[in-house]
């Protein structure tokens, strides 16, 4: 029979690959509780309207890349592409603008979207991301920002580049769009049909586009940092003020616009040059009208998230390795079928008080388990045949020093606790 081979754009996580993946969880959860956010975690699939309402109809994730079904009842469901809409919604079912004040959230777990896989980018993958509701002031805006440098820094990534850019609000996009199609306009011919059908639909994405001819096309556009309103003026020099006396670096990347509908005023994207075409590890930015469009309260937010594999890609770009204390092994021999009795209930006994012990329940001799122990990794080694059961004590032998002694089975597992502190 035909062996059936993982979906396409998805992998197997194996134990061997846990490891450093739970270390970056584990880094970002230390870092991002001590800027005050708190887990958060929500459904995997939404209504697809969720979807659609926040990101956006006309976004290519909306338009080519979820994962859309019907359940039985004919409701329309997709798996979730991202994670601030959901975060949103939460916010909003949940009521939690009502405590008026500052909500931060911070979550992390499998996004999924349809895009062409290749090198950093998968149909499943992970994020770990943020959002911060409730505050309009830039100083929001720099905390998290700050907060992203620190956890790359903390990673020992030390090559990331922020970039950051602002894309105005409601006020002063129209205007500026407007003012863009007019340029834009002059040029349509010289575009892909991409950008051509952009045009009425989304022509911000321009700046978006790969293909050379609409590059070219792109420098004689006006910018955005040039038409702003006085409020997303201020705030974004504000900002960058911010950033400057606290020494986080960053560079202005006057072209960026995000592929996300939901933005206003300030956006970044986190780069890295491990990453080729797909170069961004993180991104996000603030989104003003989010909450309001999505039916609930007037709510500032500022938010972003990374991608846990582009990371795992940095690391090993920059020779970074992830370590996590192993924690010490006990291998339990058995000599006789009775031993096996006793080390059954000894296995869970330190089991239930934490400690790492394995066995295996093959009758071998004690050199072929002492090959079995050397396997497993094992640090000590529990010896017990007739004699040791009519004594009630355990032989135990230290792997890398040689060392033995005779414990009481009775005071095993104290003793280990003991030993594996130091
Ligand atoms: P995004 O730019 O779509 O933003 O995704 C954020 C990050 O997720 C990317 O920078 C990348 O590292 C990772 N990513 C995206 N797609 C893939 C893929 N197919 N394979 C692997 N990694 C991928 C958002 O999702 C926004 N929700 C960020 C945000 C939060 N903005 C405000 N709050």
């Amino acid at each position: 029979m035909k062996m059936l081979k993982v979906v396409k754009g998805t992998y197997d996580i194996m134990p061997e690959d846990a490891p450093s993946r739970v270390a970056i969880e584990e880094i970002s959860r230390k870092l991002f509780k001590a800027y005050g956010f708190g887990e958060i975690r929500t459904p995997f699939f939404e209504y697809t309207d969720l979807f659609v309402r926040s990101i956006g109809d006309t976004t290519d994730i909306v338009e080519k890349e979820m994962y859309t079904f019907a359940d039985s009842k004919n409701r329309n469901i997709s798996l979730r592409p991202e994670g601030t809409a959901s975060v949103v919604r939460a916010y909003l079912e949940h009521k939690v603008y009502a405590q008026s004040k500052p909500a931060k959230y911070f979550y992390m777990g499998p996004m999924f979207r349809h895009e062409r896989p290749q090198s950093g980018r998968y149909r499943q993958f992970n994020q770990i991301g943020a959002e911060f509701f409730g505050e309009s002031s830039h100083f929001a805006d720099a905390e998290v920002i700050s907060m992203i440098d620190g956890f790359f820094k903390a990673l020992g990534l030390l090559q990331a580049v922020i970039k950051i850019n602002t894309v105005g609000c409601n006020d002063c996009r129209p205007i500026y769009r407007d003012t863009l199609k007019e340029s834009m306009g002059k040029h349509l011919n010289d575009m892909c049909p991409n950008c051509q059908n952009r045009f009425e639909r989304n022509p911000l994405r321009v700046f978006d586009c790969k293909e050379e001819k609409c590059k070219e096309v792109v420098k004689s556009l006006p910018l955005i940092k040039d038409n702003l309103c006085h409020t997303c003026d201020t705030h974004f020099s504000a900002l960058l003020k911010v950033l400057d006396s606290n020494a986080i670096n960053y560079q202005i990347d006057e072209y960026m616009v995000r592929g996300l509908d939901y933005y206003t005023q300030t956006v970044f994207e986190v780069t890295h040059s491990a990453l080729g075409a797909q170069n961004a590890v993180a991104a996000g930015g603030r989104y003003n009208n989010l909450v309001e469009s999505m039916g609930g309260p007037s709510v500032p937010a500022v938010g972003f998230a990374a991608g846990v594999e582009r990371i795992m890609l940095c690391l090993l770009g920059e020779e970074v390795t992830l370590t996590q204390k192993e924690d010490k092994t006990v291998y339990l021999i058995s000599l006789g079928e009775e031993a096996k009795d006793f080390n059954f209930k000894l296995l869970n006994n330190l089991r239930k008080h934490s400690i790492n012990a394995c066995t295996g329940y093959e009758t071998k001799s004690l050199k072929a388990q002492m090959r079995q122990a050397n396997k497993a990794g094992a640090d000590f080694v529990c010896i017990v045949g007739e004699d040791e059961i009519n004594a009630e004590i355990v032989c135990v032998k230290n792997m890398e020093t040689g060392a033995e002694e005779s414990i009481p089975a009775a005071d095993i597992c104290g003793r280990f606790l003991e030993i594996l502190q130091k």
